[in-house]
């Protein structure tokens, strides 16, 4: 009976042209990549700056290991609590000048988490209609009613914001950044909703962490919303090339999320070489602002090459560049079409995005060069030649 079932779901995944498998990645995580056995262009990676085999942070994983070994044994609250995880969470707070930081195993452990300790039942949580998995589900587990905007739509959030019942708690959640979009939220006019109407705010900074200017800390920080914004949370995993999650805020909260926060309470804590990597990338990040040059300077040839080649790009004001097919299994075609011409540009479908945007997620590096840039741009051209009606 449950083979029956595992056997239907898997149809029916194949027949919606939803049905996903892993490629096989060798090697390192760089501007080429080899996938499945071929080397290709890499525009398919949330290593942002290159960083993921940097040789600072190579150098600081070994250095950790030979000093405080593999794993971390326990959980934070038991025996896992290693100097290193205090040093990077200092670390984290300085760089998000916040009065403390909590370290997360990962960014869908600290959203499910941070969601369900700061909310519950009879409390109501308002999110963007675009936020990523992680932040659905962390809705979801608070048990809290939840009130989904549409993007970005702060007249939709105010009437939903006044409507909601006097004496519930509220939390509004947005990414800062969006993932698959790459536009960003208009956080000022977020911030001024909560505090009109006495919500919590939590930002996800997942993708702006480590790439935005001045410093690399965020958009929260860009706009100088720091004291305004109650969590702010990031990954390490993407631009910091290492691995984890964070929130920076108040030590009350970091006390809060200490105690009551099940999915920090209960697991085995980073290891100390993904510590050490966390301390050395944000060490690089505040000492190298020619990294994200570099990155918005490629994003710059990117996006003029594509838009030159006739493809709309959305909304991004980023690294993330989006070109919505539509279809599902054309998308597919097209990621699968471009791999053939050297470049990986994965295909992203439902329920990653809203059903009828399937997308090719395309996404920028530091440290591609502008030759990989433009034999990019040639596939692109080849693939809007070969697919012209579809793409406009
Ligand atoms: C906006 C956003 N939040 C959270 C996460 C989860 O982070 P992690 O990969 O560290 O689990 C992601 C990952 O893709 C993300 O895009």
């Amino acid at each position: 009976m449950a083979a029956v079932f595992i056997q239907n779901e898997l149809e029916a995944l194949k027949k919606a042209s939803l049905y996903r498998r892993l490629r096989s990645v060798a090697g390192e995580q760089g501007p080429i990549l080899n996938v499945d056995g071929h080397d290709v262009l890499n525009f398919s990676s949330n290593n942002y700056l290159g960083l993921a085999n940097h040789p600072a942070l190579r150098a600081a994983a070994k250095d950790a290991i030979d000093r405080y070994g593999c794993g971390s044994g326990a959980s934070r609250l038991i025996s896992g609590n290693m100097t290193l995880h205090e040093e990077l969470e200092n670390k984290i707070a300085q760089f998000k000048k916040t009065e403390a930081a909590l370290v997360f195993n990962s960014g869908f452990q600290a959203n499910t988490g941070i969601l369900s300790t700061l909310s519950g039942e009879g409390d109501v949580i308002f999110s963007d209609a675009l936020n990523h998995a992680s932040i659905i589900d962390g809705c979801r587990l608070s048990r809290s009613k939840i009130v989904v905007y549409d993007h970005c739509d702060l007249d939709q959030l105010e009437r939903n914001l006044r409507d909601s019942p006097d004496g519930s708690r509220k939390l509004i959640v947005t990414e800062s950044l969006f993932s698959m979009d790459g536009d960003e939220a208009p956080l000022v006019d977020i911030v001024n909703l909560a505090e009109k109407y006495g919500a919590m705010l939590m930002v996800d900074e997942a993708h702006a962490t480590g790439v935005t200017e001045p410093n690399g800390a965020g958009l929260v920080a860009k706009f100088g919303l720091g004291e305004r914004v109650l969590v702010q949370m990031g990954t390490l995993g993407k631009a910091l090339g290492s691995f984890g999650a964070y929130v920076a805020g108040s030590t009350a909260l970091r006390e809060l999320l200490i105690n009551r926060c099940r999915s920090f309470i209960f697991t085995t804590s980073l290891p100390p070489a993904v510590m050490a990597m966390g301390i050395a990338a944000i060490d690089l990040v505040n000492k190298e602002p020619e990294r994200r040059q570099a990155l918005r300077s490629n994003c710059e040839q990117l996006r003029a090459g594509l838009k030159a080649l006739g493809f709309r790009l959305g909304k991004s004001q980023s690294q993330i560049l989006p070109l919505t097919v539509g279809d599902a299994t054309l998308c597919m075609k097209m990621s699968d079409t471009l791999l053939k011409k050297g470049v990986f540009a994965q295909g992203i479908r439902p329920p990653t995005v809203p059903a009828g945007t399937s997308r090719l997620r395309i996404t920028l590096m530091a440290t591609h060069t502008h030759e990989q840039i433009d034999q990019a741009l040639k596939a692109f051209k080849e693939l809007k030649e070969e697919n012209d009606a579809l793409l406009r």
